[in-house]
């Protein structure tokens, strides 16, 4: 019998959401979860409204591209909106198979499982390998879904500076020599736009028997031979132990995926929980990356475009003496060091019509408080040219 005269006690928790000053803060300001009512090539629409998109992912510019867009209905009319279940219990279907021998191809690797979000494949990649008693060592500017993994694995990290081989060799020298290593790196660092220094992890790895994860989220689609990413760049894929990525950047789709020797994902299969409990890839999601992948090995216009495209959106940059943190990839950062200046800035920025991200501390490391922007294939001449006047009415805000 429900006895509906007993009051329910508020909960710590109740008071502790109700006085959340993040939430407050954030709900203020007004700077995030924003609901646009339309899209269309670069642009975006809210409260009537038009902005250029600054800050997207969608480096090649694929998101409307015809191709895609067929793919994905096809396979939604033939198989349905979702498999419902995921694939250890309910079996995967025909085009993940395909998908992943696809991947895995034009990675470079023997096998790839894919997954429903980027966010599960990168935390995947650690989980599947990791053991408790390994000691991990991860950038300290890692993703949040490498972090999800690091924690979820239970096994000791050690933290090392940002991109700094020479300060992860020293604490790799601490360790005793059977343990075993693993390194977590990410190919391109997408709020620095930094390239990882591969190379030099490498020899690391070789010195001292380490396993290498990389998550090439921001290098995939963007460097090495047709966008194959940056162990490609460098001719290190055989190297790189696991590679993991999303499908939401270059390839403009959702889900993520996982590549390395045939016997690595297979045990990933047997050891990773995001792996075995969560829904398989949609038939429509699966479909569009896949008639993507194939884009990007046969249309190379849209990386040519990209990199045109970077070169006068930096050169605007550096006209007006912003500090980029040295980014060398399209994810390009403006550090203005201070939240209230970034505010400031990104405000300017909406007034003249282009949506970029705040990013502040503890997001960043202290003093670098940042607007995140992106330039993409898609950005047309008049985008650029309207970017640039206001990137100066911005500066002049500041
Ligand atoms: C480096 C990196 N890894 C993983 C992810 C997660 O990918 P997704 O957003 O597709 O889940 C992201 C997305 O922001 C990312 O930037």
């Amino acid at each position: 019998m429900a006895l509906s005269f007993l009051q329910r006690v508020k909960s710590p928790i109740h008071s502790r959401i109700s006085r959340d000053d993040a939430t407050r803060l954030r709900l203020k300001y007004d700077t995030y979860y924003h609901i646009f009512e339309k899209q269309a090539g670069t642009r975006v629409w809210k409260d009537g409204k038009e902005f250029i998109m600054l800050s997207s992912n969608d480096y090649l510019g694929l998101t409307h591209h015809p191709k895609i867009k067929e793919a994905g209905v096809q396979a939604l009319e033939k198989w349905g909106a979702s498999t419902t279940g995921a694939r250890l219990a309910n079996g995967g279907r025909i085009f993940h198979r395909e998908l992943e021998e696809d991947l895995a191809e034009f990675v470079g690797k023997e096998a790839c499982h894919v997954f429903s979000a980027g966010y599960l494949a990168c935390a995947s990649a650690v989980t599947g390998f990791a053991d408790r008693k390994d000691v991990l060592f991860a950038d300290k500017n890692l993703h949040s879904s490498l972090w999800s993994g690091i924690k979820l694995s239970g096994a000791r990290c050690e933290r090392f500076s940002h991109n700094h081989p020479v300060h992860l060799k020293e604490l790799v020298g601490y360790e005793e020599e059977k343990t075993a290593k693993i390194f977590v790196l990410e190919g391109v660092y997408s709020m620095e736009g930094h390239i990882a220094k591969l190379p030099e992890f490498i020899n690391l790895a070789k010195e001292f028997s380490a396993f290498v994860i990389l998550d090439d989220a921001h290098g995939f689609g963007v460097l090495g031979k047709d966008g194959r990413g940056v162990c490609d760049h460098f001719g290190l894929t055989d190297e790189v132990d696991v590679i993991c990525s999303s499908f939401s950047k270059s390839l403009a789709g959702s889900g993520g995926f996982v590549a390395s020797s045939k016997e690595a994902i297979d045990y990933m299969r047997s050891h990773s929980k995001q792996t075995i409990f969560s829904a398989a890839l949609s038939p429509s999601a699966s479909a569009c990356s896949r008639a993507a992948l194939k884009i990007m090995k046969e249309e190379p216009q849209h990386r040519e475009q990209l990199f045109r495209n970077l070169n006068r959106y930096r050169s605007i940059l550096k006209e007006l003496e912003l500090d980029t943190w040295e980014s060398e990839t399209p994810a390009i950062p403006i550090v203005l060091g201070e939240k209230e200046k970034v505010y400031y800035f990104w405000k300017a920025l909406l007034e003249k019509g282009i949506y970029t991200i705040i990013s502040i501390a503890p997001g960043v490391p202290p003093g670098k408080d940042l607007i995140r922007t992106a330039i993409s294939a898609a950005h047309t001449d008049e985008d650029l040219d309207r970017i640039e006047e206001a990137m100066h009415f911005a500066k002049s805000k500041i």
